[in-house]
């Protein structure tokens, strides 16, 4: 009997113990499956060229607006098929709109655009404070449900400000996804308190921040990869 290869390490396919903090109610994390793991990886790796760093990271993108979209509701919707049969299926209700914090969250545009009209909002680069400009976000958005982007949740402080900015125009608190890559368990914690009906979506929750406000272990700076 051959032995086997001492190069492989069989991972659970799916744990359920590999993000340590207890999260609020509000708050999803998808599920770490190896397929996921060994995304986050690649992005993680100092060595991860751009072009692959790109890749990689809008390969995650569309898990999280996939997983954002089942949570959307549904109404019952009968249809034809060319067979001539009927099919009870089902239809989104309501109309979604992608908002993008600007600058990080505009590169997990492309894998939103896919599937929704998308705008953006904008963190004040020179004074790196929390104040957000933002493009005309369309007239009907209090009428809409509106995915949040931000690859990096580390203090929450952009996040919580664009989640005013949309408060402001009408839209509701529930219906609001913030879909996110990684994410602070101080972040998570602050968002999810401060606005208990929002839910979040992050593909990873890790171990917290260092003293420069990044997420550690992290991927550094998402803008600059
Ligand atoms: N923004 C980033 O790009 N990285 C972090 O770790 C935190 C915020």
């Amino acid at each position: 009997m051959s032995s086997p290869n001492p190069t492989t390490t069989c991972l659970p396919a799916s744990g359920s113990n590999v993000h340590k903090v207890e999260l609020p109610e509000n708050a999803l994390v998808l599920a770490p499956t190896r397929q996921l793991q060994s995304l986050l990886t690649i992005i993680r790796d100092e060595k991860t060229q751009r072009g692959d760093f790109v890749f990689t990271s809008d390969r995650i993108i569309r898990l999280l607006v996939e997983e954002g979209l089942n949570h959307l509701p549904v109404v019952s919707k009968k249809v034809i098929t060319p067979t001539g049969k009927e099919y009870e299926g089902v239809a989104f209700q309501g109309r979604i709109c992608g908002v993008s914090i600007m600058r990080a969250g505009e590169a997990m545009e492309a894998g939103l655009r896919d599937c929704c009209r998308s705008v953006r909002i904008g963190k004040d680069e020179e004074t790196t404070q929390a104040k957000l400009f933002y493009a005309k976000l369309p007239d009907d958005i209090s009428k809409r449900f509106v995915l949040l982007l931000d690859p990096m949740l580390a203090t929450g402080g952009s996040c919580i400000k664009a989640i005013e900015v949309l408060l402001e125009h009408g839209v509701e608190e529930e219906k609001i996804l913030f879909l996110n890559l990684i994410a602070s368990p101080e972040g998570i914690q602050k968002v999810c308190t401060r606005f208990p009906k929002l839910r979040i979506i992050t593909a990873w929750v890790d171990e917290g921040l260092d003293s420069n406000s990044y997420i550690v272990p992290g991927l550094g700076d998402f803008g600059d990869r």
